[in-house]
């Protein structure tokens, strides 16, 4: 494994076949040529997914996307026009030249231009849209650092730097529909920043669209997390880590990450991975708890990282 900050050669180990790790503004992603299927194979591999998971497919103009769908709806590029580059994917029926593993066989594909300087031109100087999951072993943590992709990732390829992930959780997720649009994965755009450009469809969404990838446990540190409830105030504090958003909680814990200093939901997302990472890797402690918000907008989002986090620590 090699990194640095030297964009031509990731760019070439993307067109040499190879993964690289690049900085995105939401999670650090995976990446490998999303046209080359045994390129794309070896982010299965690397990353332990199963390939039930569908991948994103990143771009960095226009005519790029035009290549992956045969869709031409000006509801897209509407959405393109007030959301792009930037944390949103859109789920559209895909166009052949997109390998079937990519999409896990499925007849659609997640398109999304990330807002990240660094992502852009990684995709430009490749000269391909570029298949990236978040770069973690799946299930486990996503990355907001380059040194969270080393931690879990030391075999990858290339791990280009790019500091610290501005939004910090991953990309909201939609899908259209004739009457609007559904949202697969919360994010940091919301279902009310989306309505200003289209109605939401508010029917279920169908098990077909929302099963892949979304499963109930997600986003898991190696240590015990638990979202904080009544039952908090009954476990023993003097090796348990807080991640704090109010400060209402702080007594007795040991440690405490304090995720905003301006009761700012925004802070929490950029924050929130990185508290794990931190807890998790710290010997000093041995249950993680984390405060929780209103499900509201970003909170929403919050949550749903948090739920999954707890999933299995909870069973
Ligand atoms: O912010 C992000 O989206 C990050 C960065 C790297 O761009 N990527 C990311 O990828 O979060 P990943 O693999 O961790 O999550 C991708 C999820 C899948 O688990 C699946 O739920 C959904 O995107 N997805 C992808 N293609 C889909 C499709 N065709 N239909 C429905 N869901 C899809
Ligand atoms: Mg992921």
């Amino acid at each position: 494994m090699s990194q640095s900050n030297n964009i031509e050669t990731a760019a070439r180990y993307i067109q040499e076949g190879k993964l690289v790790a690049f900085p995105t503004e939401t999670v650090y992603g995976l990446g490998a040529n999303a046209l080359d299927p045994l390129a794309v194979a070896k982010i299965f591999e690397l990353k332990e997914r199963p390939t039930f998971d569908p991948l994103i497919v990143h771009i960095s103009n226009m005519e790029q996307f035009a290549r992956l769908t045969p869709v031409n709806d000006e509801r897209v590029y509407r959405l393109a026009e007030k959301f792009w580059p930037g944390p949103l994917t859109i789920v559209l029926p895909k166009s052949d030249i997109v390998p079937d593993l990519v999409t896990s066989g499925l007849p659609t594909v997640g398109i999304r231009m990330p807002s990240n300087e660094i992502a852009r031109q990684l995709i430009t100087l490749s000269d391909c849209p570029i298949a990236a999951p978040s770069a973690n072993k799946f299930g486990r943590i996503s990355p907001t650092t380059a040194a969270h992709v080393r931690k879990q990732l030391p075999d990858v390829d290339y791990i280009l730097e790019g500091g610290k992930s501005s939004v910090g959780i991953e990309s909201t997720i939609i899908s259209l529909t004739e009457c609007g649009f559904q949202i697969l994965r919360n994010g940091i755009i919301t279902q009310e920043d989306l309505e200003a450009v289209l109605p939401v469809d508010s029917g279920s969404v169908t098990e077909k669209l929302a099963a892949p990838g979304m499963l109930k446990s997600h986003y898991s540190p190696r240590k015990k997390l638990l979202v904080a409830d009544e039952s908090t105030a009954l476990i023993d504090k003097s090796r348990a880590g807080l991640i704090s958003f109010s400060g209402d909680l702080d007594n007795g814990f040991s440690k405490i990450i304090r995720v905003s200093q301006h009761n700012d939901l925004k802070e929490y997302a950029v924050n929130l991975f990185e508290a794990m990472h931190t807890f998790e890797d710290d010997p000093a402690i041995d249950i993680i708890i984390a405060e929780p918000v209103c499900e509201k907008g970003i909170g929403k989002a919050i949550m749903d990282r948090l739920r999954k986090a707890e999933y299995d620590w909870r069973k």
